[in-house]
C-alpha cells in the first residue's frame, strides 16, 4: 500500500506520509507554518492556534490536523495572517512583556513571531498588566510568570519526557495560569538535566537558567541572526 500522497499548500504541491500532520508535512517540504505551542519532540497539543490554516475552506490547527490526500490548504493568506497577528497581539497584552529588559530577547519565539508577522507596536487591545510572582527559589532555575504564554510545552515535557509532572495548568478561563506541584520550584524535583528546563523548550522568558544571563550577547542571539522559521525554509533551498 502506498504510504505517501500529495496535497497543496498555498498552491505548492506537498508530499506527505500517512500519519503526518499538515505541519509535519509542510516542515519536511521546507514550508514554515507559524506556531507557538508546538515544538519538535513533544506531542502537539493544538492550543495556541497560531498555526491555524484553512483546509478545504475550514479552519484547522496545522499541528494536529492530519494531512489528507488532495486537500487544499491555505496558510499565508491576508485573512489567516490577520488572525495570527491578533492572537500574538493578545498574548503581548495579556502578560507583562518588556522586551528591552527581558533576558529572552532575541531568543524568544513570541517576540520573533511578532516580527515575522509585522507586529512592531502592539496597541490593538488594552494591556491587562497582571501582577504575577517570580520564583527564584531554585539554585539553577528561575520562573518569571509574567512572561508565560500558557503554551503548555513545559507541562508536556515534564510529564511525557522527564516523568516528573512538575508543571500543570491551574485556574479556569481568564484565570488559567501555569502552576507547579509545590509552593516553590526549589521544593520540586526540577533539575537542569530535565528537557523541561533546556534552552528553547519554553518559547519565552518564563523559564530562565540562572547565571547565564547575557552569555550570548544581544545581537548574536538566535532570532537576531535570522527570522523564526528560517531553519525550516532553508530546507527548501537545499537540494534533496
Ligand atoms: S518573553 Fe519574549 S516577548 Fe516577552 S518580554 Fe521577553 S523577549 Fe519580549
Ligand atoms: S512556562 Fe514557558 S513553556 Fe511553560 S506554559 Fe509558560 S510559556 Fe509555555
Ligand atoms: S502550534 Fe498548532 S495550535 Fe499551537
Amino acid at each position: 500500500m502506498n504510504q505517501t500522497f500529495e496535497f497543496t499548500l498555498d498552491g505548492r504541491v506537498i508530499r506527505a506520509e500517512r500519519g503526518q500532520s499538515i505541519m509535519q508535512a509542510a516542515d519536511g517540504a521546507g514550508v514554515y507554518i507559524p506556531r507557538l505551542c508546538d515544538v519538535e519532540g513533544l506531542e502537539p497539543e493544538g492550543s495556541c492556534r497560531v498555526c491555524t490554516v484553512k483546509v478545504n475552506g475550514r479552519f484547522a490547527a496545522a499541528c494536529t490536523q492530519p494531512a489528507e490526500a488532495g486537500a487544499v490548504v491555505e496558510s499565508e493568506t491576508a485573512e489567516i495572517n490577520h488572525h495570527r497577528r491578533m492572537l500574538v497581539q493578545m498574548l503581548f497584552h495579556e502578560g507583562n512583556h518588556l522586551c528591552p529588559i527581558c533576558e529572552a530577547s532575541g531568543n524568544c519565539e513570541l517576540q520573533a513571531m511578532a516580527y515575522r508577522l509585522g507586529i512592531h507596536q502592539p496597541t490593538r487591545f488594552p494591556y491587562l498588566q497582571p501582577v504575577r510572582p517570580m520564583d527564584a527559589s531554585h539554585p539553577d532555575i528561575m520562573l518569571d510568570y509574567n512572561r508565560c504564554i500558557r503554551c503548555g510545552r513545559c507541562i508536556r515535557a515534564s510529564a511525557d519526557v522527564d516523568g516528573k509532572h512538575i508543571f500543570d495548568f491551574v485556574g479556569r478561563g481568564i484565570n488559567k495560569q501555569i502552576g507547579i506541584d509545590a509552593d516553590y520550584l526549589a521544593e520540586t524535583a526540577a533539575s537542569l538535566d530535565d528537557l523541561t528546563f533546556s534552552p528553547g523548550l519554553c518559547p519565552v522568558g518564563c523559564i530562565l537558567r540562572k547565571g547565564q544571563g547575557f552569555a550570548t550577547p544581544i545581537g548574536q542571539r538566535r532570532f537576531d541572526q535570522e527570522p523564526i522559521g528560517s531553519d525550516i525554509e532553508r530546507k527548501r533551498e537545499e537540494p534533496a
